[in-house]
């Protein structure tokens, strides 16, 4: 495997690879093309007419991908969002395609940087923006939310049980000072006594990052791209590191994996429907112990993996 751009340890590559690739000469979506470890192991096992569509939203990893990854010409970098998968397939002249991965959520190397704002153990401004081009980073969302707008972040995405506590100490606090940095943050989440400081933190700074990057209703409007886009035998692979996320995943497959889907009441089924996709194997996995010993970022991973069934087309 190419080394990828940077320090980010790619999460079950083994298991991605071999669940993925059907075709060696196929076309594969990388959605969260990060540092380019999922990237670059697909491109070291496919043949020479294979396309990988790679995606970020992030300049600082499409520039550090295209610095070491830009030579194999298998691989199309693609600057964007992957609730905009549509328009990239269509542009890069793809109608379906044999894969799909997304490995969701934040690379190391933009949780590890203090200017981007992501991490509560590193003092930087509160920015927070995967795309720093969007209007609204932590900072100003912190600044002209609602009390309410913010207790909903926190409970929809945190699954914060203080949120109405939290929130209202970061009304007071940016009353008398601006909260722009990731300490201020810190500090105004501590006054507040959590019982397990760091747990809080996390789902705090995970709440307001969700809430700026428009995380979930990304993904849920991509993921109906993806199904629509894969070809009979193609296949989704997700990574997610968080139950939100894993379960905006696994809902919108409950459906297309069921044969029936006739409402419960039904003595019998009525609609001799047939699922549209399969799980394959297990469906769910997770990293190997020694995997999570060597990459402690991975503890927190599922791969799901389903394939659109033939008889689908
Ligand atoms: C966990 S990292 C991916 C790491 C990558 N698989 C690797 O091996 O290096 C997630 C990446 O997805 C990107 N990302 C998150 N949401 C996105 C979206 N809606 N559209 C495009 N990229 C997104 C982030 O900027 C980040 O670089």
């Amino acid at each position: 495997m190419k080394p990828s751009s940077n320090y980010h340890i790619p999460v079950m590559v083994q298991e991605v690879i071999s669940g993925l690739i059907t075709d060696q000469n196929g076309v594969y979506v990388d959605a969260t093309l990060g540092g380019g470890g999922h990237s670059s192991a697909m491109l070291d096992i496919l043949g020479p007419n294979a396309v990988v569509i790679g995606i970020d939203r992030d300049a600082e990893s499409i520039s550090q991908v295209s610095e070491v990854l830009s030579s194999d010409t298998r691989l199309l970098i693609n600057k964007g969002n992957f609730g905009q998968l549509d328009s990239i397939l269509t542009e890069c002249r793809c109608n379906q395609v044999h894969g799909i991965l997304y490995d969701l959520g934040v690379s190391s190397r933009q949780i590890d940087s203090p200017i981007r704002g992501f991490s509560y153990r590193l003092d930087g401004p509160l920015d927070m923006r995967m795309d720093n081009n969007l209007p609204i980073d932590a900072t100003k969302f912190i600044a002209n939310a609602t009390q309410d707008e913010i207790i909903s972040v926190l409970r929809d995405y945190g699954e914060e049980r203080n949120a109405s506590f939290i929130a209202k100490a970061l009304i007071k606090r940016r009353s008398s000072s601006t909260i722009q940095t990731t300490s201020h943050l810190r500090e105004v989440v501590e006054s507040t006594r959590p019982k397990i400081l760091n747990k809080t933190l996390s789902r705090v700074f995970q709440a307001i990052r969700i809430a700026i990057n428009n995380e979930l209703e990304q993904l849920s409007d991509s993921l109906n791209t993806s199904l629509r886009r894969l070809r009979s035998g193609g296949r989704l692979a997700t990574i997610a590191y968080h139950s939100l996320e894993d379960r905006i995943v696994k809902k919108k497959m409950a459906n297309l994996i069921r044969d029936c889907n006739c409402p419960p009441q039904l003595p019998k089924c009525m609609c001799s429907g047939i699922a549209e996709f399969i799980k394959v194997g297990r469906g769910r996995f997770y990293p190997s112990e020694e995997e999570v010993a060597r990459n402690s970022r991975a503890r927190s991973a599922t791969l799901r993996i389903y394939e659109k069934r033939e008889s689908t087309i």
